[in-house]
């Protein structure tokens, strides 16, 4: 090993994400929103006017000090609406970018918000969320918006992956799409059979969100084999 062994795989690294980021984004962005909109808010009322005042089920994955979730929650007003808040309240389980493992930290703590319709799970996705959704009927009848803010590949793919098998067909935000949370999405198309259809975008930055609905389908292979006339001289 030479002394540019470090920096060299460390630029190697950055451009295979990048890499694999661009050919996400052309794989599954396609055809991208016709509605873009200038920030979260404007999204978040794009999301109301779509939804309507229903008694939706909404489950937010990376709360934080809950400013999304509040958000979402003060536009629908509906007394049947639930809204369920995930996160360690630990912040991040690994760095992320200029992130270091912890940001985002509340120490512990969900926020302390009094509304009947809330609830917090609190612990890593990948240890509460299987016994949610074993207690939790999500599939039910009232529309369910799924809003992934957890920033980091592997937190997202898991709970792409979890909710596959429980609803078959939601509307969902991500709140950092053009990074790791797209390549999950991508990765999780890949093996998991479904339709995504962008319905908007905000032009925020250095991030950007979008809205959208996945619907679960039947898995088929992607090109059917073609099949050749039998050449009956070999
Ligand atoms: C960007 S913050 C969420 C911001 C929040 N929605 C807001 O409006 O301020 C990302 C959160 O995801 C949480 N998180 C990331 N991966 C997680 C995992 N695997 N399990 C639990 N929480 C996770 C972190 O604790 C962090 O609070």
């Amino acid at each position: 090993m030479n002394e540019e062994d470090g920096p060299v795989s460390e630029r190697h690294a950055k451009a295979l994400a990048r890499r694999r980021l661009k050919q996400a984004l052309a794989a599954i962005y396609d055809p991208p929103p016709a509605v873009l909109l200038p920030d979260r808010d404007a999204l978040c009322d794009y999301v109301r006017a779509t939804l309507g005042d229903a008694p939706l089920t909404y489950l937010e994955f990376g709360v934080k000090g809950g400013r999304s979730f509040k958000r979402i929650a003060e536009r629908f007003t509906h007394a049947d609406a639930r809204f369920i808040g995930f996160d360690s309240f630990e912040g991040l389980p690994e760095d992320w970018l200029f992130q270091p493992q912890g940001r985002f930290s509340t120490g512990g703590k969900p926020p302390d918000l009094r509304d009947p319709r809330m609830r917090f799970v609190t612990g890593w996705f990948q240890n509460a969320l299987p016994g949610f959704l074993n207690e939790n009927d999500i599939g039910g009848a009232a529309p369910l918006l799924v809003h992934y803010d957890a920033d980091l590949y592997g937190s997202t793919l898991f709970v792409l992956a979890e909710l596959w098998r429980h609803a078959d067909d939601y509307y969902f935000l991500f709140d950092e799409f053009f990074q790791e949370e797209a390549v999950a999405l991508y990765d999780f198309s890949r093996a998991f059979p479904v339709e995504i259809e962008f319905l908007a975008q905000t032009t925020t930055t250095p991030f950007k969100q979008v809205f959208g609905r996945m619907r679960r389908v039947e898995f088929k292979p992607r090109r059917a084999i073609e099949e050749k006339p039998c050449d009956a001289s070999s």
